[in-house]
């Protein structure tokens, strides 16, 4: 063959093979970059759009239809009504909108209530059994455990969780022995403070909080109304 003709013939080749990967590829990239611009716009629309969800707060189901960047604090306060937890610096910095949610604190101001679908979401307002106080609400009570209580329902989650926390043998930065899980009955007042670190009063009542921490925790004998509330809710059906 001469050099001209097979030059041609490794030129054709050549594009040929070029057009046809390029061809390929072209198909191949195409659907699924229309797939990924599809999702893309998918997002966008959902984060733009409201979204249906159903909460189960303080044992109740609850509908909302809300963006899917509304927090839980805010779902709970603005759309549910629940205005028990308080909103102190929105920024996760004071505890004032700690609730419980599968049983855990949570600070509410920063997480979002899409996320907390088929979860047992506790505010302040579920604590109470109809009439009758949580024993950590009776013991704040007892003990003076705030002033002007803003920062109270937060406080009295955050006690909750402690309690149930030790109770599971977490420690914490201040425990001396990590051989051995905590003790309500020994836990000292170092613990409850640095446990509760996360929750801060601006009237410092923290002297009470703590009082009402070691009442519940049987550390002191607790007040006749509360030693009432405590055995009435012992009694009352789970
Ligand atoms: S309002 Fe949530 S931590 Fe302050
Ligand atoms: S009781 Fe006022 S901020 Fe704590």
């Amino acid at each position: 063959m001469e050099p001209s003709k097979k030059r041609a013939e490794k030129t054709s080749r050549r594009n040929f093979l070029g057009q046809a990967l390029t061809a390929a590829g072209t198909a191949i990239a195409a659907p699924a970059i229309i797939n990924q611009t599809t999702a893309a716009k998918e997002v966008i629309q959902s984060s733009e759009g409201n979204m249906d969800l159903t909460l189960t707060v303080n044992g109740q189901p609850r509908t909302l239809n809300i963006e899917p960047r509304v927090t839980l604090l805010d779902a709970l306060r603005d759309r549910l009504g629940l205005v028990g937890s308080k909103k102190g610096c929105d920024h996760g910095q004071c505890g004032a909108c700690t609730v419980l949610i599968d049983g855990q604190r949570v600070y509410s101001c920063l997480s979002l209530a899409v996320m907390q679908e088929g979860k047992a979401i506790v505010t302040i307002e579920g604590l109470a059994k109809g009439d009758t106080l949580h024993p950590m609400q009776a013991a704040f009570i007892d003990n003076d455990g705030f002033q002007c209580g803003y920062c109270t329902p937060g406080q009295i989650c955050a006690s909750v969780a402690l309690v149930e926390e030790v109770k599971r043998g977490c420690a914490s930065v201040v425990t001396q022995d990590l051989n051995r899980p905590p003790q309500l009955a020994e836990l000292s007042e170092a613990e409850i403070k640095e446990r509760l670190s996360g929750n801060l009063c601006r009237c410092s009542a923290y002297n009470g909080i703590v009082a009402a921490v070691q009442q519940v925790a049987g550390q002191k004998p607790p007040s006749p109304t509360a030693t009432m509330i405590i055995s009435e809710l012992q009694e009352m059906p789970a």
